[in-house]
């Protein structure tokens, strides 16, 4: 069994796990033919891929914690904001768990993004109750945990649907309304006496980051109950890896740069860490791109996350890349669909985003050293326009003389006129409109403290990590992205 984009789908290829269509929730079964109507009934449905057996994928193993009947109640259950319920599926999805000796979450569900909201809910809380399960939790404490994630974003339904769909910038009011929806959450479940204050400390705290900088509290560190930073850090891999309205899913993999990244920074590293013990970089099933060029299906997971056991596609050849002497070397580029290249990329997110009265960003990125200022074009080049500068002076005189950017990159650490000096010289010439971002290479509490203090919105630990680096500057720059 394997993991196909939809639009790679064939007809006679078959169904390899049973799939929940649309609301209605009719089933497509496992082993049922494809035919060109199911297909683009799938494609329609806004379904990114689903899985099909095939005899070159036989030897694919997984497992399954949860099966699509307990999926779709869950999902049901949390659309109608039936407590009872809920309180149902999450003790059976904890016994699940307790039933396996060793868990893995080696399935993508198969959720068209229409039902985003309930299926996100029951994703975050099959994998909180994992990461908890790992953690050594009791039973009564997991299902609490799962209570939560099932219910934390209850109250993103208060906050007008055109303000979480809104593609382009919040304005501040927007902004301060979408804040708010923990706290709305948090409002509901305390009507209902069965509900465990346990619960509604997690809900409330689910977007509160490491470093003091989430919402609504500003809290960090250990101020933070356990449960919410499981199921913030949970929240924000489910988001990164679904299809929305204005991106593709990321693979596991990328997800996974993206909270390592973040670690001690938004997450916690302990939950980042566990994290990556239950859900595998690399699902079985996937694509993967190796750096001798040779392409591969991934058959197993091994003892390391990053070195899973795969079938190359060329030879049929089984290679445990954890063990492989040939291919000690050799490592895992690209995951995803790396068989075909099935859109232009530059050309899908212009379309996506209306192309003809849609203006590129400009990011201003300063630093001295010209290796890092080329990785960061290289990043983010192709969806901004991106201008580079190697010294404060030589940006203080471009904006003196072109305006502002729409966002800043500046590093701190600079011969001359250091990043922190910079942003307070333009600061006190009334030149600082763009909101900016600090690159650092320390990342210890002054420095932090400064940088809240000059008003950056973010700062960014060096070496960059590029998916990190991205979703970073999509956030600044937007303001709020679901993640
Ligand atoms: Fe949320
Ligand atoms: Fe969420």
């Amino acid at each position: 069994m394997r993991f196909m984009l939809t639009e790679a789908l064939q007809p006679g290829m078959r169904v390899g796990r049973d799939i929940i269509f649309g609301k209605n929730a009719s089933m497509l079964y496992k082993g049922t033919l494809l035919t060109e109507k199911y297909i683009t009934r799938l494609c329609n449905g806004g379904y990114y891929g689903v899985y099909v057996t095939d005899p070159f994928s036989e030897e694919v193993e997984y497992g399954e914690v949860v099966d699509q009947r307990l999926y779709q109640k869950g999902v049901e259950a949390v659309e109608a904001e039936d407590i009872g319920s809920i309180m149902d599926v999450a003790a059976q999805i904890v016994s699940n768990l307790l039933k396996e000796e060793e868990v893995a979450l080696d399935l993508f569900d198969l959720r068209s993004y229409d039902t985003y909201t309930f299926y996100h809910s029951m994703n975050v809380a099959v994998c909180s109750a994992a990461v908890g399960r790992k953690l050594e939790l009791t039973e009564e404490d997991l299902n609490i945990l799962c209570l939560a994630a099932l219910t934390h974003d209850f109250g993103k339904r208060r906050v007008p649907k055109e303000i979480i769909n809104k593609r382009g910038k919040l304005t501040d009011a927007e902004y301060e309304e979408v804040k708010k929806h923990p706290s709305y959450t948090y409002d509901m479940l305390y009507q209902n006496p069965n509900i465990p204050a346990k619960v509604r400390q997690a809900v409330l705290c689910h977007h509160e980051n490491e470093n003091g900088s989430g919402y609504p509290f500003g809290k960090a560190g250990d101020e933070i109950p356990l449960f919410a930073k499981i199921i913030h850090a949970v929240d924000v891999y489910d988001a990164l890896t679904s299809k929305r309205s204005y991106k593709e899913p990321y693979p596991a993999a990328n997800a996974f740069e993206y909270l390592i990244g973040g670690k001690n920074i938004l997450f916690d590293e302990k939950i980042v860490d566990t994290m990556l013990t239950v859900i595998p970089m690399y699902p079985p099933g996937t694509e993967v791109l190796l750096s001798n060029g040779e392409k591969a299906l991934v058959v197993a997971h091994s003892a390391e996350p990053d070195r899973p056991i795969i079938k190359v596609f060329e030879t049929g050849v089984l290679v445990n890349l954890e063990i492989d002497s040939h291919y000690m070397d050799i490592y895992v580029v690209k995951s995803g669909a790396v068989l075909t290249d099935y859109v232009n990329k530059v050309e899908q997110l212009n379309e996506n985003r209306g192309a003809k009265n849609w203006k590129r960003e400009t990011i201003m990125v300063v630093d001295d050293s010209a290796m890092s200022l080329a990785s960061v074009e290289k990043i983010l080049g192709e969806e901004y326009h991106v201008c580079t500068f190697t010294s404060g002076v030589d940006a203080i005189c471009y904006i003196k003389e072109n305006g502002s950017p729409d966002l800043i990159i500046m590093d701190i650490e600079m011969p001359g006129l250091n990043g922190m000096d910079t942003i307070r010289a333009l600061e006190k010439r009334g030149n600082l409109s763009a909101p900016f971002i600090f690159f650092t290479a320390t990342c210890d509490r002054e420095v932090v403290i400064l940088c809240k203090e000059l008003g950056a919105v973010d700062y960014i630990v060096k070496p960059v990590r590029p998916v990190y680096l991205a979703e970073r500057v999509a956030i600044a720059l937007k303001r709020y992205r679901d993640v």
